[in-house]
């Protein structure tokens, strides 16, 4: 439907219904006519209010493990169109300006275009060996991913059959990709790839179970104790439970759950995880890899129950 069907149908409905939704993708003002169509609604009287969403050019690369921003790579973001219509105010976009306005550039819609795009920057003065990043299908279960430079990506494109919808990343930025591609939340269906080293995930995994072990001999001093362990090691999941009985009547429970996930160890809410984390931090894990407040399945599974 051409836009301005679009917006007629908006009106109408207008007309007919208490409430009509206008759902886009991503976010309505950024490259979504949102501004175009509650321009004209607001001239038909058309009461119309907007909610912004998450753009696909943020979302996208989030989702490859590439941050628009990083203190040490880059601290500004150029969002751009790499497809323009004839007749807009402006005949082009400035790719010289583009080149040098920021040390990151996100690209919509440049997918067609790419060959000239790429070849304008590299005019520009941006090196051949610039990163950047095609994702395709950002936050989707088909999602991909093609990395290249600005020489290579073109042909690399060619080659692969990669096509639209895709945001394209350039800067240094995409060089984290290497490391933070698997920290995206899973797919429906999906095992989670690893964030960050074997290495580092062996290294976590020994430490929470040598901690846990320990906690495991600390036990409360009265009544009759039991101590749980669970070591889900498919999962990742690691658990201790005490559990005080007074002849069938349950006095006392401490646990503690700790997962690891995305390269990160999880510790379940409850009263000892400050402890816990210190623990951990003692034992050599960046307090920037320890999240605390996490609600285990094990607990969740109280809450749902609780809830219906
Ligand atoms: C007309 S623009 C709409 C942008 C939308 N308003 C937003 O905020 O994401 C369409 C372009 O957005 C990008 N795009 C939208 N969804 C995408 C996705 N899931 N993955 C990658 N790029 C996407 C592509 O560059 C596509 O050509």
């Amino acid at each position: 439907m051409v836009q301005e069907n679009t917006t007629q149908v908006l009106i109408d409905k207008a007309q007919t219904a208490a409430i009509v939704v206008r759902l886009k993708g991503g976010d309505p003002f950024v490259f979504g006519r949102g501004g175009e169509e509650m321009q004209d609604l607001v001239k038909a009287g058309v009461p119309v209010e907007v909610i912004p969403g998450v753009t696909s050019g943020i979302a996208a690369p989030a989702y490859a493990g590439i941050p628009l921003t990083h203190r040490a790579y880059s601290s500004s973001v150029t969002f751009v169109t790499g497809h323009e219509e004839a007749g807009k105010y402006r005949p082009a976009v400035n790719w010289q300006a583009i080149a040098h306005g920021s040390e990151t550039i996100v690209i919509y819609m440049g997918i067609h275009n790419l060959p000239y795009i790429t070849g304008q920057l590299q005019q520009a003065g941006l090196s051949a060996k610039t990163p950047i990043a095609l994702v395709r299908w950002g936050t989707r279960p088909e999602q991909e991913e093609l990395i290249g430079t600005l020489e290579t990506i073109a042909a690399q494109v060619e080659a692969k059959g990669f096509g639209a919808p895709a945001i394209a990343v350039i800067g240094n930025v995409v060089n984290l990709h290497e490391t933070l591609s698997g920290c995206r939340p899973q797919f429906l269906g999906e095992t989670r790839g690893d964030c960050g080293t074997e290495e580092k995930l062996a290294r976590y995994r020994q430490i929470v179970q040598h901690k846990l072990l320990d906690y495991a001999k600390v036990k409360p001093s009265y009544g009759d104790v039991e101590v749980e362990t669970v070591f889900d090691t498919e999962r990742d999941h690691y658990q201790i439970m005490h559990v005080g009985w007074n002849q069938e009547r349950l006095i006392h429970a401490c646990t503690i759950h700790i997962d690891i996930k995305g390269g990160k160890i999880w510790l379940q809410w409850n009263s000892t995880e400050r402890e816990v984390a210190e623990d951990l931090v003692a034992a050599g894990v960046p307090k920037e890899d320890i999240v605390l407040g996490f609600q285990s399945p094990f607990m969740r599974q109280f809450t749902d129950y609780a809830v219906s």
